[in-house]
């Protein structure tokens, strides 16, 4: 079987670390250490007896009394901590696919489980999103593409690279597609908590319906990527299905990690860490806008309703690739290009920055811009 790189990562391993101006990233700008245990008011005297053993190889269970807490109807039992949501995701897949299977995924999202699926022989159909309609789900599509012949229904909400939330309509043509087609539903949610406008957090589908894995991890809405800490809610069979495998695939998350998400979670600090991510999140996307209405001949954008994250469509010939590597060569500016996600003629710009480091990368953006403006397509 021919094996498929995940592009994006590849993308950006290979450029991420070596940019001057870096707005690749999914997430926002990382808490550091000292800032995370100042919300809890930790001298970090505690921390420092913890023994680096391994700790629960399905995570500590005060860790996932914490998690249980925020699933309506879950358990301890009902949740397995990961190394990440990248983990939960490569778990979905090796437990619920096999070889021959069909999933039905959205057009643009993050690719990570559907190019696992398409590297286990699975074919992976799409449905869009349409950004003629505010990146609306396209409910008809949804109705035709989803059938008996689907074994899992795979969205990511709110959506990468759109920031779109799907709405209570959305939600529910979701579940009845699934339950319709007797599929699982995995719903990939590391971007609740990071609403842009809306203080309501976006609602998870767990507790939607029966064949239905929730995901989720602390690296996006926490701004915490560096824990390596994620989690999949489930039926208990399920969890325990799935925790078989994560036994080879990782064992266990780290220890520190265990012990370092109990306290992000903790009734203190989450809303302490919402909170710093939906300032990071606003403040960013009104300077990103500013410099794109500098070029609004070239540059739209459907306002995202979460995440850190801009989908911004342009208007030239060039093809999204070769602007990103354009971008990167003369301006030391990395951006991902639409093509990651299945659609050209798009950039995706992350903007939850500090200030001045935005508004310095995106001047150089500017200047990338005025010189190649005259190549309209
Ligand atoms: C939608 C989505 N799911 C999962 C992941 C993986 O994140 P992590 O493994 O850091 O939790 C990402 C990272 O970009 C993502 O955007």
């Amino acid at each position: 079987m021919q094996f498929h790189p995940f592009e994006l990562e590849r993308f950006l391993s290979e450029y991420e670390q070596t940019v001057e101006y870096n707005f690749t990233e999914s997430g926002v700008h990382p808490v550091t250490l000292g800032e995370l245990l100042a919300m809890a008011g930790d001298d970090a005297g505690a921390l420092l007896e913890t023994p680096l053993n391994y700790p629960h190889v399905n995570g500590t269970p005060l860790l996932r009394q914490r998690i249980a807490a925020r699933y309506p109807g879950a358990g301890e039992e009902n949740i397995l901590v990961t190394v990440g949501a990248s983990e939960a995701n490569l778990l979905a897949a090796t437990t619920l696919l096999q070889p021959g299977d069909e999933i039905v995924t959205t057009r643009p999202t993050y690719l990570q489980f559907g190019g696992i699926a398409r590297n286990m022989g699975v074919t992976v159909r799409t449905v869009d999103l349409l950004e003629e309609e505010g990146w609306a789900l396209d409910l008809e599509g949804l109705e035709r593409l989803v059938t008996e012949r689907t074994k899992v229904l795979a969205v990511v909400n709110p959506n990468n690279p759109t920031g779109h939330i799907f709405t209570p309509a959305e939600m529910d043509a979701v579940v009845d597609a699934a339950r319709r087609a007797d599929a699982w539903l995995l719903a990939d949610e590391v971007y609740a908590g990071a609403e842009r406008e809306q203080a309501e957090e976006t609602p998870t589908f767990y507790g939607r319906y029966e064949k239905l894995i929730a995901l989720n991890s602390l690296s996006k809405a926490y701004g915490l990527p560096g824990l390596r800490i994620g989690w999949m809610v489930g039926p208990a069979e399920t969890i325990q299905a799935l925790w078989r495998r994560h036994e080879y695939a990782a064992v266990s998350a780290s220890m520190l990690g265990n012990r370092l998400a109990e306290i992000a979670l903790s009734p203190p600090v989450r809303p302490q860490l919402i909170a710093r991510t939906r300032g990071l999140i606003r403040d960013g996307y009104d300077v990103l806008t500013a410099h794109l209405a500098r070029h609004s001949d070239i540059f739209s954008v459907v306002a995202p309703q979460a995440s850190a994250l801009s989908f911004v469509r342009y208007r030239l010939t060039m093809g999204s690739t070769e602007f990103a590597k354009a971008l990167r060569a003369s301006q030391s500016v990395l951006m991902v290009p639409g093509d990651a996600f299945g659609l050209d003629r798009h950039l995706r710009i992350q903007s939850a920055l500090p200030l001045d480091y935005l508004e310095a990368g995106l001047a150089r953006f500017d200047e990338f811009v005025a010189n190649i403006g005259g190549h309209h397509g």
